[in-house]
């Protein structure tokens, strides 16, 4: 049997994407709140994983051990490093290293401890056919209906667009220009920085549970980030993370 877990690191968007289930039943564990239900017919479990590797480990594992998951969607929001990337776009993981990893000198920097690896990568198969699914929300302009002019105007989103590639992920919110230049002439191909993706690609890597992330911007990772972070998870991310659950759950 198949059972999808979807973990969201908003509650806004956990919300949105409860409201899609049917014969929802909760059950409360560990200051969670798991969600059971299907969509489009497919069993799935949703959650707020909380923020944070440690807290995102931890639900991820719960979601493996109690619930039986085969299959893990991750998403919630980032921080853009890349300056390719603008706020309303949406980052689907083809590697996610955890850029606070370091062993040095017994492991190089970003080694993940007794994995002997500093990348995690998703399965090749999921990875490109969810690409392909979110990738569609940008050439239907699905996104962008999804906001007021006064929103799109508000966060300078005009045409959001869907890219692959790197995400880092570490115990850090980041909020200036300098941190962000440093991360990236360590890890100069990430493209955005959030607080537990990788964390939890390793406990699905360790358990084996196919799984991807996907991350929609909502700041620039500097001094400003704090404000339009907030002010775009309440107005934006939810929106774009429930678009992102339905196409990745369309058949
Ligand atoms: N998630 C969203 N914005 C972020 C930022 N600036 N730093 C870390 N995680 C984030």
């Amino acid at each position: 049997m198949n059972r999808i877990g979807i973990l969201g690191a908003m509650p806004e968007e956990i919300n949105g994407i409860v409201l899609l289930l049917k014969d929802r039943k909760e059950l409360v564990k560990g200051m969670r709140t798991y969600y059971l239900g299907t969509i489009n017919g497919v069993e799935v479990v949703v959650v707020f994983s909380r923020w944070g590797k440690v807290a995102s480990a931890t639900t991820v594992t719960h979601l493996m051990v109690e619930f039986g998951i085969t299959q893990l969607y991750f998403t919630g929001v980032a921080g853009s490093v890349s300056p390719d990337l603008a706020v309303g776009d949406i980052v689907v993981a083809s590697s996610l290293v955890q850029h606070d990893m370091d062993a040095r000198p017994i492991m190089k920097q970003f080694e993940i401890p007794l994995l002997g690896k500093t990348e995690l990568f998703p399965p090749k198969e999921l990875l490109e056919k969810s690409f392909h699914k979110v990738k569609k929300l940008e050439s239907a302009k699905e996104l962008l209906q999804l906001i007021s002019l006064k929103q799109r105007e508000m966060f300078f989103i005009s045409n959001p667009k869907v890219f692959l590639g790197k995400i880092a992920s570490g115990d850090k919110f980041f909020a200036n220009n300098g941190e962000k230049e440093n991360l990236l002439r360590l890890l100069p191909d990430v493209l955005c920085v959030e607080m537990e993706g990788a964390a939890v690609a390793q406990v699905c890597f360790e358990y084996g549970i196919p799984f991807v992330v996907i991350r929609t911007i909502s700041d620039a990772a500097n001094e400003s980030s704090s404000v339009d972070f907030k002010e775009f998870v309440g107005q934006v991310a939810s929106k774009f993370g429930v678009a992102i659950i339905q196409a990745l759950l369309k058949e």
